[in-house]
């Protein structure tokens, strides 16, 4: 979704900001690797002065996270552009896969725009496409996409809805979709299965863990729990199912009635009368937040929802011990003795890191019929200026919460966030784990960073008024089961430059492959208003390349492999900001009378058959 979707920070707690932990910090260690900045960092010809490179001086030396190869990344890097059109490393080449609207039975075939209906969007991709996992070998699988965000302008050509149908069509096309794939001939396309299905807004669902039973998810109506949406980034788990987090579910809520006013609680998500725009509650009450029936419906969004591709009658599942927030991604490593992490963003200016650890071995409990992300703790990250960090853990067991019950905990996270004292960071969006543990995550801007009222720049978020983000990165200590860690600064976007100006904005999409290759994709502003992007960064050297550059009105987001790692899928999302003017994508470029743009997945190789990132 684009930034400007993202509303006011909602978050009035006295926190110290992540941007003001990042300063000191970054203060404290210019010295220490000052001297290398100029000789390693380089970006075809060009300067990169990284964080560590930054202002400032040292006293003593900091905590270091130390990345554990130093990868090859091979290909010539691009130019930013502007064009209505996506372009590729000379090394590689790209071709679309899965548009907005090709039908899911195989045939190839898309239903056309005009006269598009809810009935037809729920045999078809849907639009928005986000973050997403490829399940399968090199030559045929089951990819799981998220469809994150698409307009009522984008999808039926009108500004607001007007009927229940329209509302029917916005709501279906949100999402995921389970769609079989396989490599043709050396083409990728849709297959026939009988995996291959549609979760949508309006489709059964469970919520399971502490919240399951909880009077906070109760509406008067006695409503079944149905749907998911704002289908943002994603995770999957070693016991082969996919994970798809809701972020901005805030914005479909609005209020029919004129005098209807947020509580506390709605407020700190975001929740407002005018909602996004979608008007879906002036046709469907259960977005209607002045509907005393249902008053809690806004309660059973936010969480990490677990499908499992392989079951296509199961319902999606909502795992509440996950915490309830404006959810990214959900980052899931195992631990020494087995038990799970997974580690979690939550996007809003001043909101904050959280991880989940299972109860026990993820195995046993399978073996004992409990789904490890029902039992277990949740914590929220707080980053000292030191350059070390703690989990602070989000139970009534922690003092500060100990009035609180869990079920509150685990629907109002973010206001039980406020209470311990985490860290207030600039926008948390996407974690990705390297293979040694160095956990990155991208916090996309903050422009309000440093600003009258709010809070102050901190050395994990260094920037005042933030405009272009950053990338932390963090170790935990005992393969991620302990309870601190150190970290450093990765990247600062801001202070990221070739001889054309900065070199990318808004770092949203993270994914680190087994050889330690950073690929960083972008969703907002770009320096020069360029398109959003994808680069493939070096995690010890900080070297950049750009690989591929999306087209004009576009982000580009989602990225998952084969496991031969010579097929990469990303998506575009938003191609044109869904207006034919700015781009066709992917249909050629011929302005205004031509196609409707759509989302779509686009399939990258390398022309020589190796590696993506090589
Ligand atoms: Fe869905 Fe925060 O991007
Ligand atoms: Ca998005
Ligand atoms: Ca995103
Ligand atoms: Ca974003």
């Amino acid at each position: 979704m684009t930034n400007e979707m993202h509303e006011e920070a909602s978050n009035k707690s006295n926190n110290r900001e992540f941007e003001d932990v990042v300063n000191s910090y970054m203060s404290r260690r210019t010295l220490l690797v000052g001297s290398l900045a100029g000789a390693a960092l380089t970006f075809v010809g060009a300067r990169i002065a990284s964080a560590s490179a930054s202002n400032g001086s040292s006293a003593k030396s900091a905590p270091q996270v130390i990345a554990a190869k130093s990868p090859k990344i091979g290909f010539t890097s691009i130019p930013l552009q502007g064009s209505p059109m996506p372009t590729i490393a000379p090394e590689y080449s790209y071709s679309v896969l899965i548009p907005w609207r090709e039908k899911l039975d195989g045939s190839g075939t898309s239903f056309d725009y005009a006269g598009f209906t809810a009935a037809q969007q729920e045999q078809s991709i849907g639009i928005g496409h986000d973050g997403m996992w490829y399940f399968g070998d090199d030559k045929k699988g089951l990819l799981c996409i998220n469809h994150e965000y698409g307009t009522t302008s984008h999808i039926m050509g009108k500004s607001v809805p007007t009927s229940a149908a329209d509302v029917a069509l916005s709501q279906t096309a949100h999402g995921i979709s389970v769609v079989a794939i396989e490599n043709v001939g050396g083409k990728w396309k849709v297959a026939k299965s009988k995996k291959n299905r549609r979760v949508h807004v309006n489709t059964l669902a469970t919520i399971s863990g502490p919240v399951a039973k909880s009077a906070l998810i109760q509406n008067a109506a006695g409503n079944p729990i149905q749907g998911t949406m704002n289908n943002c980034a994603n995770g999957k788990t070693p016991w082969g199912t996919y994970l798809t987090c809701e972020e901005n579910f805030n914005g479909y809520f609005g209020a029919k009635s004129s005098t209807w006013k947020p509580n506390a609680e709605q407020a700190r998500y975001g929740i407002a009368a005018a909602g996004f725009g979608y008007d879906w509650h002036k046709f469907d009450a259960r977005f209607d937040l002045s509907d005393a029936n249902y008053a809690n419906e806004a309660n059973r969004f936010g969480y990490v929802v677990e499908i499992d591709p392989n079951k296509p009658g199961s319902q999606p599942i909502k795992r509440s011990a996950l915490g309830r927030v404006k959810h990214e991604g959900a980052e899931v490593v195992e631990g020494k003795d087995g038990r799970i992490v997974v580690y979690m963003g939550d996007d809003e200016r001043f909101d904050y890191v959280y991880k989940f650890v299972s109860k026990s071995n993820w195995k046993s409990m399978i073996k004992a019929g409990v789904s490890p992300l029902d039992e277990g703790t949740l914590y929220v990250a707080k980053f000292n200026d030191d350059g070390t960090g703690a989990w602070l853990e989000l139970s009534p067991s922690n003092p500060a919460l100990s009035t609180w019950t869990l079920d509150k905990i685990l629907v109002y996270t973010r206001m039980a966030a406020d209470v311990v004292g985490a860290t207030k960071m600039d926008r948390p969006e996407w974690i990705a784990g390297s293979k040694t543990g160095e956990m990155y995550v991208t916090l996309t801007n903050n422009t309000q960073r440093g600003t009258v009222g709010k809070a102050a720049v901190d050395k994990a978020n260094p920037t005042k008024v933030n405009t272009y983000g950053h990338i932390v990165r963090w170790k935990d200590a005992s393969q991620y089961l302990g309870m601190t860690f150190t970290w450093d600064i990765f990247l600062l976007a801001n202070q990221t430059f070739d001889e054309g100006g900065q070199m990318f904005g808004s770092p949203d999409g993270i994914w680190v492959d087994s050889d330690d290759r950073v690929f960083v994709q972008t969703d907002g502003e770009q320096p020069g208003k360029f398109n959003d992007q994808m680069l493939v960064a070096n995690s010890k050297t900080k070297e950049i390349r750009r690989l591929f550059t999306g087209v004009a009105g576009s982000e580009v987001t989602g990225v998952t492999v084969t496991p031969d790692r010579k097929t990469m899928f990303v998506n575009l999302q938003h191609p044109g900001d869904g207006s034919p003017a700015i781009s066709n994508f992917p249909a050629p470029y011929t302005g205004a009378s031509g196609p409707v743009p759509r989302d779509c997945t686009i399939v990258i190789t390398r022309k020589n058959g190796g590696i993506i990132g090589s």
